[in-house]
């Protein structure tokens, strides 16, 4: 959150901040939300996740007006994912489609493997290599022999959230490595999902922890605000 802030800072982005208790009551949070709904003055609205175990990530997710949910987790700009009809694109799946286009790798025809299905990065992340023509094969706890799938992959997006998961063995040599992985493995120590060191000595480009897809994450949260300004202002 405080990377966010200074990104808005940096832009020139007005941001407001509402620092809740964790007791929280849902009413007290989604007067919050229907309060910023109505306000002109702000144009995205975005609640950090995860919540505290009483609050129903659903019922506050569906209260953000879709025109500022800014994060695209609304099931209307979910849905519009699905069908390639999107003004919002979720921030981290949006950051690494930048990388991949940025670095000059073409999607179209290609093996993608994502490990993760979460509806924050999996699920939108498949669909929109998928947009762009990827051969794309989702991955996650019960799959059966990872490594084969990854082994046969172009581009990997590692998102499932255990430090160091992906292996060089694991990966065909010259193939595109994206790590969308945050492990905090000590107090000042934060790694990836992909093992870098054995990783890098086959991959053709690979994303390093940090300072590979979280930057861009927030980056993709501007221009998702940016536009939400625009489509809310003319
Ligand atoms: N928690 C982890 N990642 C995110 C994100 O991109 N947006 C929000 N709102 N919460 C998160």
């Amino acid at each position: 959150m405080n990377n966010k802030k200074k990104a808005c800072e940096y832009v020139g982005i007005k941001s407001f901040e509402y620092l809740l208790p964790a007791e929280t009551s849902e009413d007290e949070l989604l007067d919050l939300i229907n309060r910023l709904n109505a306000d002109d003055e702000v144009s995205g609205i975005l609640c950090q996740l995860p919540l505290p175990a009483h609050l129903d990530e659903k019922i506050v997710i569906n209260a953000i007006d879709p025109k500022k949910d800014v994060d695209a987790f609304h099931p209307v700009n979910v849905g519009r994912i699905m069908t390639g009809d999107y003004d919002f694109v979720p921030c981290t799946p949006a950051g690494v489609m930048e990388l991949i286009k940025e670095s000059g790798v073409d999607v179209s025809g290609k093996e993608c493997v994502v490990v993760g299905r979460s509806n924050i990065v999996g699920k939108p992340m498949a669909m929109l290599l998928l947009h762009q023509n990827g051969t794309v094969t989702i991955c996650h706890s019960k799959t059966k022999d990872l490594a084969e799938k990854t082994k046969n992959a172009d581009i990997i997006v590692a998102a499932v959230g255990i430090p160091n998961f992906i292996k060089g063995d694991m990966i065909k040599p010259g193939a595109v490595v994206i790590d969308v992985g945050i492990n905090r493995i000590a107090p000042k120590k934060l790694v990836g999902d992909v093992e870098f060191e054995t990783a890098e000595k086959v991959a053709a480009a690979i994303t390093p922890v940090p300072g590979g897809v979280g930057p861009m994450t927030i980056a993709m949260l501007m221009k998702n605000t940016v536009k939400a300004a625009i489509a809310q202002n003319r």
